[in-house]
């Protein structure tokens, strides 16, 4: 195991000054094989936050599909998404640098090439990186909770947020968020249904079914073992 914060890791998480987190930069203890899939993998993909705007057909070589992910963990779920669905490109973020690891490891072992990385705040990807009406789906699957009322205002879905989201997906894209925790369930649904230029597919005020395209996560399982419930919240843009 290495510390990554020990100055012979060159690989660092980027973001802009802000006041409010939506997560606390853990000092990352990494596997081995975490570390080295950096000097292996990072190059194939791996993507810059000061690198400008993102343009996926130079990125990608090819026009199709695309489908954005934030905070994908330790991005197994991901990667099964892209496998799965390779008439898609799929973009992840995440700020967790063992996560980035661990999923560019396994998808160049892979041989996946439908996929590429942010190790950034997805808040500063989002507003530097990605164009308007560029994007076909969206997600967010469990994200921090910050249970303590005091810590409310981290969660990463706010009415600024959710318009940012929305200017970025394409008219008839998907935006679909879950998460394990009732009280962030409530407020994730009542942000959507303020969201004028988002139509609730379950209809206004309920929740959806997990879609088959969205395999259990790792969280959503830690969840499970502890008894928590699962919310899926899915939206059109319109
Ligand atoms: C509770 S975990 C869930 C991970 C995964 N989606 C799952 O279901 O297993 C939330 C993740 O979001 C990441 N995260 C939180 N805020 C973020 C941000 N602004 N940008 C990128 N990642 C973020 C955290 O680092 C963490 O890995």
């Amino acid at each position: 195991m290495h510390d990554e914060s020990a100055g012979d890791f060159p690989y660092r998480t980027e973001y802009k000054k802000k006041s409010i987190r939506s997560y606390v930069i853990r000092a990352g203890r990494m596997t081995e094989g975490q570390r080295r899939a950096f000097d292996n993998y990072w190059g194939q993909y791996g993507l810059s936050l000061f690198g400008g705007q993102l343009d996926p057909r130079e990125t990608f070589g090819r026009e199709a599909p695309l489908v954005l992910e934030i905070g994908f963990g330790m991005g197994d779920s991901l990667l099964a998404m892209a496998a799965a669905e390779p008439d898609k490109d799929f973009i992840g973020i995440e700020v967790h640098p063992p996560g980035v690891g661990r999923l560019i490891n396994n998808a160049g072992k892979a041989g996946i090439e439908n996929l590429r990385v942010y190790m950034a705040d997805a808040v500063d990807v989002l507003n530097d990186c990605i164009g308007d009406a560029l994007l076909d789906r969206f997600q967010l699957y469990f994200p921090d909770p910050w249970h303590k009322k005091k810590h409310h205002k981290r969660r990463i879905v706010q009415p600024e947020f959710v318009r940012l989201i929305r200017s970025k997906l394409k008219a008839g894209g998907l935006l679909h968020m879950a998460t394990d925790w009732e009280n962030y369930a409530e407020h994730m649904l009542e942000v959507l249904e303020a969201e004028p230029q988002l139509e609730n597919i379950a209809g206004s005020g309920n929740y959806s079914e997990r879609p088959a395209f969205r395999p259990e996560t790792k969280f959503e399982r830690r969840g499970q073992r502890l008894g928590h419930g699962v919310w899926d919240l899915l939206y059109k843009a319109i």
